[in-house]
């Protein structure tokens, strides 16, 4: 299984590709536990009579991936009982629906890589990408039945977010919307909605109270934002080596992430680069030299700035749980989304 350098396992909790540790030895042993069930029921879920779907969907599974969600889900399910298997099983349908998402959004980004391979969408065709991201969903979906109609519902509602979310990506801010507003509702919408869902999954699944569970998925929604703004980081600051991805991805796509917009209010940001982000680049020269410009920009250090906003939100919610080594855990994965840019 490759997995992006920069991404190493864990000792302590392998098949999460995070290398988080965790201090407490019964706790990294149930999420360990857990992680190896999420691993069995994802194999299993992409079994199909047509071996081709089977094969096209394992592309990415054994592609590796940080399987950031479905830890989140685990630790989630700390307050409860972790093991339950409904725990189980939301936390392969939340990888599932994410990486529905990733063979779509590589066909939208018209992306050459994911997690360190090369994406569906150019191994074979972006037919291809779509339709095996629909298979996933239909795989995910029929988990999600054993889970029950209000699971259902909730997922129905999260699935309408991530689809709205990209969508308002594509159409792109509207001459009297505030972009910095508009980029925090698409990344909400996009990443967010299914972070906080992987929370919420996780500690109603392990039968925590509904405080908890509330708690866990604004917890969910500020690491998801905060998540998806290292990701916007990384398109600009990290080689694909770390990342797995290409960078610049979002240059090409004409796609104003955080750091550009944060670039372009700053009044003495260099004409050039304004230019540059005036358009979508196609030029590969075009994307190094904006690189370029915007490491050297202000536009991230106030994007990490914002990230710090939300990591401390997230940790202001986090004191409002008992005090557990599943507590500091979270923490840790708070701190995570945060250094994982540096
Ligand atoms: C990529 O998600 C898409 C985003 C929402 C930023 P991840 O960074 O979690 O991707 P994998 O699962 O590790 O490949
Ligand atoms: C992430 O969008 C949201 C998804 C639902 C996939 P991006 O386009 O920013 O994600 P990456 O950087 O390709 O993983
Ligand atoms: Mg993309
Ligand atoms: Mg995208």
């Amino acid at each position: 299984m490759s997995r992006p350098a920069g991404d190493p396992i864990s000792e302590l909790i392998k098949g999460s590709g995070i290398g988080i540790d965790i201090a407490d030895a019964a706790l990294a042993d149930s999420v360990q536990q857990g992680i190896g069930r999420v691993e069995r029921l994802l194999h299993d879920s992409v079994q199909s009579d047509f071996d081709f779907a089977t094969r096209t969907s394992l592309h990415l599974v054994d592609a590796g991936g940080k399987r950031f969600r479905p830890l989140f889900t685990l630790l989630a399910a700390q307050f409860g009982n972790p093991q339950a298997d409904e725990v189980i099983t939301s936390a392969a349908v939340v990888e599932m629906i994410h990486l529905a998402t990733l063979y779509h959004d590589d066909v939208m980004d018209e992306a050459t890589m994911r997690r360190g391979a090369t994406s569906a969408n150019a191994r074979w065709d972006n037919s291809i990408a779509i339709l095996t991201g629909d298979f996933l969903f239909a795989q995910a979906s029929a988990l999600i039945a054993d889970l029950g109609a209000e699971a259902v519902r909730e997922m129905a509602r999260t699935f309408e977010l991530l689809v709205t979310g990209q969508m308002r990506e594509t159409v792109g801010v509207g001459p009297d919307e505030d972009a910095v507003e508009f980029y925090l509702q698409v990344i909400f919408e996009k990443t967010g909605s299914l972070i906080a869902t992987a929370g919420r999954f996780g500690a109603w699944f392990s039968g925590a109270d509904e405080a908890t569970v509330e708690s866990l998925e604004r917890i969910g929604r500020l690491i998801g934002i905060g998540f998806q703004i290292s990701d916007d980081i990384i398109d600009i600051a990290s080689p694909p080596e770390e990342s797995g991805k290409t960078p610049g991805t979002d240059l090409r796509e004409g796609v104003r992430t955080l750091p550009m917009l944060y670039a372009l209010a700053d009044p003495d940001t260099d004409p050039r680069l304004r230019d540059l982000l005036s358009r979508a680049l196609t030029e590969d020269a075009e994307v190094h030299e904006a690189l370029d410009l915007l490491r050297a920009s202000n536009g991230l250090e106030r994007t990490r700035a914002t990230l710090d906003e939300y990591a401390n939100d997230a940790r202001k919610e986090l004191a409002s749980l008992p005090d557990t080594p599943a507590r500091e855990a979270l923490s840790v994965l708070v701190d995570y989304v945060v250094a994982r840019t540096r």
